[in-house]
């Protein structure tokens, strides 16, 4: 089982007013997705602005070992020789995704209808995460997988050599097990549809789409029905990779509650299946305004600019937005402590499962900051303390989780008393630059936890 290597402790404190451009990486979603569907081409895809995050290298890593050529250009250009749909070689060994449950999701998916057999692992964290909600509709198509008790990792896949369409409506709202399931229906004949009642990103059926797969997509009442048509010939592409609004809530939400700051975050995808966050905070009366709107490879994109917001009020997050911002509710949570009045987040029973628990893991560090956070299986709500009402002082678990380590520094900024981290270290999965990139901006962060 990998880990994180040596634990990395980080304080963050009180800093003055954060001001300046903070250029985020790339879209952590879209990078997985470049990478696998590219090496599901016949041809060479190039990719610019991807996340070299270590989620994304584990991706890449694994897409080598099924055969595909990957290479690094240095600046975030990487090529994809692809090998064509169907055409994965077995692997000689296990394929360890670290952190990344995307990583992992969406290639079993790819491979599970492939007559080869593959083992799959990951870190501590990864480990742990349900597996069944992917394998229980790749099965549908004829693929084996042998796990751990309730269908954890490490787990081995025997994919289907004779697989047959699958017709799947899927039970919890998640793009991975969507995602998986319309990777899985690429290699299988005929035609796979995919039903899900909320809609959750849709990065791979643009992708598929711009490979040149023939998919649609119909709003009906049964909800969002995907119809893919098994085995295309998939062309390969040029990829500018957008930069990550899950990313870009950190320095947006840093900005709101440290007093006197005015950022720049520029290049934000605003997907309406991603920028929730955005919509909340502004909701709840924080100073954030869209400069330059412009639409950049079919996207709508955006340069945001976040300024310090003293006079925010706590809301309800409406339940049907919690699927487009599902990662952003740690450091939505974080800003709710500087509101006033009560922040309500129902029906997020999802984030109990994704890198940590992120309710528990959210409550435990507010709670030891000062915080009062309530908490039921699918939803929890903070009370907030104002703009200078945060005490701080504490060191919280990061439980393995980057998102959850990244919320508490940008807690340390606004609050009274500094705030810690056991460890930082799994922010290298998704923002390796985060310290530099908030250090040029004023923060204070430092790699000690005193
Ligand atoms: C992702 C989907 C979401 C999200 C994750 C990235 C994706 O997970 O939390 O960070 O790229 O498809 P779920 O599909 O489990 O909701």
């Amino acid at each position: 089982m990998s880990g994180h290597g040596t634990p990395i402790p980080m304080t963050s404190r009180r800093s003055g007013p954060l001001k300046g451009v903070a250029e985020v990486p790339g879209d952590k979603s879209i990078s997985h997705r470049s990478l696998i569907l590219g090496a599901l081409a016949i041809g060479e895809t190039q990719i610019t602005g991807l996340l070299e995050g270590e989620d994304v290298i584990d991706t890449a890593k694994a897409m080598r070992a099924f055969g595909a050529e990957v290479t690094d250009h240095g600046g975030g250009e990487w090529s994809v020789r692809g090998v064509g749909v169907g055409g994965f070689q077995e692997p000689d060994n296990v394929i360890d995704c670290g952190n990344s449950g995307t990583g992992v999701r969406l290639i079993m998916g790819v491979m599970a209808t492939q007559p080869i057999t593959a083992t799959f692992t990951g870190d501590a964290s990864l480990n742990k995460r349900p597996m069944a909600r992917v394998t229980d509709p790749l099965e549908l198509f004829g693929t084996q997988a042998v796990g751990r008790e309730g269908g954890r990792l490490p787990m081995t896949l025997v994919g289907a050599a004779d697989p047959v369409p699958v017709r799947y409506e899927v039970p919890v709202p998640s793009a991975q097990v969507k995602s998986a399931v319309l990777l899985a229906g690429l290699n299988a004949p005929g035609k796979t549809v995919v039903i899900e009642k909320e809609a959750t990103r849709d990065h791979s059926e643009r992708m598929l789409a711009g490979f040149g797969a023939e998919i649609t997509v119909e709003d009906t009442d049964e909800g969002r029905v995907i119809t893919l048509t098994g085995q295309p010939e998939l062309k390969p592409q040029i990829i500018a990779v957008p930069r990550d609004p899950s990313s870009a809530a950190f320095p947006v939400c840093a900005a709101l509650v440290t007093p006197g700051s005015d950022v720049l975050v520029p290049g934000i995808g605003l997907n309406p299946t991603r920028a929730g966050l955005f919509t909340t905070l502004r909701d709840m009366g924080a100073d954030l305004t869209y400069e330059n709107e412009r639409e950049e490879g079919g996207e709508p994109v955006a340069d945001l600019r976040a300024k310090f917001s003293p006079n925010m009020k706590g809301i309800e997050v409406p339940p049907e937005r919690a699927a487009s911002m599902i990662d952003e509710y740690p450091v939505l949570s974080v800003v709710a402590a500087f509101a006033t009045g009560t922040t309500m987040m129902a029906g997020v029973k999802e984030l109990r499962v994704k890198e940590s628990d992120r309710i528990d893991a959210m409550a435990r560090g507010l709670r030891a900051n000062g915080v009062t956070v309530e908490e039921g299986a699918d939803w929890w709500s903070v009370e907030g303390l104002g703009p200078d009402g945060v005490p701080g002082g504490a060191t919280c678990e990061s439980f393995l989780d980057h998102r959850i380590a990244m919320s508490f520094m940008v807690m340390g900024m606004g609050a009274q008393e500094p705030v810690s981290v056991d460890d930082g270290s799994p922010i290298a999965t998704s923002f390796p630059i985060f310290e530099p990139l908030m250090s040029s901006l004023g923060a204070q962060i430092v790699r000690s936890n005193t």
